[in-house]
């Protein structure tokens, strides 16, 4: 891979995609054997997270640990930004701090790119906005891909709130490049005019949306994001888009249930199905840590940085 940032799945080719899926699979064999890496001895990684994260944040400082980089985690509400430094700014400390690497969240789309033309580190996308969040649909493919091997033919559901969702976009042009069929559903006032013109297909009902699916992924309704109510209770959310037991019933004969967390209980997904045979949710938490292992890596031995 010959390229200083990664800002979207957008921007990558068949090769890259394939090369850090491949690089990633190595790396999850790594972690089971409890191994770890030199390839970013000397190096610093910054997170500068501008919203709330468990996974993301945690498992880029733990991939780059484990690869041997020093890391420093920047708390936005203890930081500078409190005190009106602009996010260019911001940048540029980090730079004339010697940072190889910042992984950035930001809940503006394009802020990680504004980031990446700005500063000489390496920027990674934690995350912006309802744009895109790269390393997480890396790390649902990594784990589809693991499960099933070749994704194409195989199709994935992802349902809930799509409007506000950057796992969705980052998802359906991701699975897609790997030959899966991709439907997204919800509710009209949650599905985003246009979303099909990434290569999906739109459904509003969620049964019909579930016959034969390999994968499915529910998300939560990003509540953070809206400026009105689109259901009146949890219960009616999840009567009609919720992932239980019985509806899943008519999925084909091997499939998974992936999320990309955090989850909401009773609301998008049943515990019971959260907990169950099915899901993957806990494999896809170390499965994220062995793909941004991946993504730092490759981009240190890309020349570069
Ligand atoms: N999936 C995800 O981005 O989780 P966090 O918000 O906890 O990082």
């Amino acid at each position: 891979m010959k390229r200083k940032d990664i800002l979207g799945i957008k921007d990558l080719s068949k090769s890259e995609v394939n090369e850090i899926l491949s690089t990633a699979n190595t790396m999850r064999d790594m972690l089971d054997r409890n191994e770890r890496g030199t390839s970013l001895n000397g190096k610093s990684v910054a997170t500068l997270f501008y919203e709330n994260s468990t996974r993301t944040r945690n498992s880029f400082e733990s991939a780059a640990k484990k690869l041997g980089a020093a890391t420093m985690s920047i708390s936005v509400a203890a930081s500078s930004v409190q005190k009106g430094e602009s996010l260019v700014d911001t940048g540029k400390t980090l730079d004339a701090l010697k940072t190889d690497f910042i992984i950035i969240r930001h809940p503006v789309a394009g802020s990680p790119r504004l980031l990446a033309e700005t500063v000489k580190a390496s920027v990674i996308n934690a995350g912006d906005g309802m744009n895109e969040h790269p390393s997480q649909a890396f790390l649902d493919a990594l784990t589809a891909t693991r499960h099933f091997g070749s994704l194409a033919e195989k199709k994935v559901v992802i349902v809930g709130d799509i409007k506000h969702s950057r796992v969705a976009r980052s998802d359906v042009l991701l699975f897609g490049m790997l030959g899966a069929s991709v439907t997204v559903c919800g509710p009209y006032t949650l599905l985003p005019e246009g979303i099909d013109s990434l290569g999906c297909e739109v459904e509003t009902d969620f049964d019909r949306a579930l016959d034969g699916a390999n994968m499915v992924i529910p998300l939560r309704l990003q509540l953070e994001r809206m400026d009105q109510a689109f259901f009146s209770s949890r219960e009616e959310y999840h009567e009609y888009y919720g992932v239980n037991e019985k509806r899943l019933k008519a999925c084909a004969d091997d499939f998974i249930v992936m999320h990309p967390g955090p989850i909401n209980r009773g609301a998008e997904i049943a515990g019971d199905v959260a907990d169950g045979a099915f899901s993957v949710i806990e494999e896809q938490v170390t499965n994220g840590v062995a793909v941004r292992m991946a993504m730092l890596q490759l981009l240190a031995t890309s020349g570069e940085i």
